[in-house]
Order: structure tokens, then C-alpha cells, then sequence
């Protein structure tokens, strides 16, 4: 029990910041966040790694999580950006803020990691201004069946070992069933390493 709650506490955000910082990330990171403007609430910030990625359009990120050593590292990186940041040590399933109060909602390899997914999504339907912007990266179910029925066998142990981590989400399913409309949407195993995290959903929903 203690070792389990000192590992999540410990070493999970520590696995983190150290696995979400691969340099094979980066190209998409920067080709998700291009499409940030405005007031953007990013949820599940984690240690801060897509601030170097927003663009001139944003004035302000609001960014929220649950780990208080991610958002440390998050408000260390965040010092050098020529954009208002906020940091809040918060769940993204009940969002401290107005209806329509924000023009873009970022999620990047977060909504895998959410325990109540559904509830997270009404609530960044509910903050974003109508016509808002909801841009992701995420990993997912694959769509070869063998491949899918392995990532859902393995979720309860990965989940366990991962933050959390759910490997057979369908991020494109959940964001049409909270009533977001998909603009944009690549799929496909968009980068190297173990086929069961590689398979990807990278677009833009509109609210
Ligand atoms: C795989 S990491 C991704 C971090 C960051 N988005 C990135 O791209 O590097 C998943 C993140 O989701 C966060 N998370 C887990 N549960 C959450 C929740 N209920 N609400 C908001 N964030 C959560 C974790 O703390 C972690 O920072």
C-alpha cells in the first residue's frame, strides 16, 4: 500500500517527464500545438514540455494536473514564455471555470491517463467558447483486431505501472460522443517503438 502510493507519488512523475520528453515526440507536439490560439487550457500538462511549441496567437495557457512534482517542472519550464501561464494542481473531470472561457482546449497523450474520460470531455465542451478549438495527440486503439484485444488484455497492468495510462481508448469516439465535431484527424502509428502505444489520433475537434 505505502510502496504503491510512494510509486505513483515518486516515481510515476519522474517516469513521466522523462518518457514524454523523447525527442521522436517532438515533431508531434509541434504540429498538434500549431494549432493553439488565444485564451488555451491544457489539460493534463504534465511537466510543461509543449510550451516551447505554441505559437504567436497565444496570450494565455492555463494548465492543469493532478501532480504537484509535474507542475513544478512545468512552472521551471514555463519561466522564458512570452505568454501569460497559470498552473493549477487540479483534476481535469471538474474545471474551476466559466462556461465558454476559453477559445482552445490542448490534450497531448493525456486523455489516456484520465480516469473518468467523459466527464473530462463535457467539461472542456462546457469552457470552450462555441466555435472553440479542442487539438490533440493522443495514443489509442489500433485498429488491427489482434493487436487491440493485446492492448486490452494488457491495460490493467499497464494502467497500474503507467499513471494511469489506458491503451485502448478511441480519443476520436470520445470527443464526437461529448459532442465536439471533428475538423481534422490523422491516424496511424505515427511513431517508432512498441506497437501497443504507437498507434495515434492527432487532429482538431470543433465545440
Ligand atoms: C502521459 S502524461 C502526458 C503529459 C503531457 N500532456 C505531455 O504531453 O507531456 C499524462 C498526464 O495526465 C495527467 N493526468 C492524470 N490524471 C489526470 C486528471 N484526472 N486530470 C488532469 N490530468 C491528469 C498526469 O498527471 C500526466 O501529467
Amino acid at each position: 500500500m505505502v510502496i504503491g502510493r510512494l510509486y505513483e507519488r515518486v516515481v510515476v512523475p519522474r517516469l513521466v517527464h522523462w518518457g514524454m520528453k523523447s525527442e521522436r515526440l517532438r515533431p508531434l507536439r509541434a504540429s498538434t500545438v500549431a494549432a493553439a490560439q488565444g485564451r488555451v487550457l491544457e489539460i493534463g500538462i504534465g511537466s510543461g514540455l509543449n510550451f516551447p511549441f505554441y505559437g504567436r496567437d497565444v496570450e494565455e495557457v492555463v494548465g492543469i494536473d493532478p501532480s504537484p512534482s509535474l507542475l513544478a517542472r512545468a512552472g521551471k519550464a514555463g519561466g522564458w514564455m512570452p505568454f501569460k501561464i497559470r498552473l493549477v494542481c487540479q483534476s481535469a473531470e471538474h474545471l474551476p471555470y466559466p462556461d465558454a472561457s476559453f477559445d482552445c482546449v490542448v490534450a497531448t497523450w493525456s486523455l489516456c491517463s484520465i480516469l473518468d474520460v467523459e466527464a473530462t470531455l463535457a467539461e472542456a465542451h462546457r469552457v470552450l467558447r462555441p466555435e472553440g478549438r479542442f487539438v490533440f495527440i493522443e495514443h489509442g486503439a489500433a485498429p488491427s483486431p489482434g493487436l487491440c484485444r493485446w492492448q486490452r488484455r494488457l491495460t490493467p497492468v499497464w494502467r497500474r505501472l503507467a499513471g494511469g495510462c489506458h491503451l485502448h481508448r478511441r480519443p476520436d469516439r470520445l470527443l464526437t460522443a461529448a459532442g465536439f465535431e471533428l475538423e481534422t484527424l490523422e491516424t496511424g502509428h505515427l511513431v517508432d517503438g512498441p506497437r501497443l502505444v504507437t498507434f495515434h489520433y492527432q487532429g482538431i475537434a470543433r465545440r
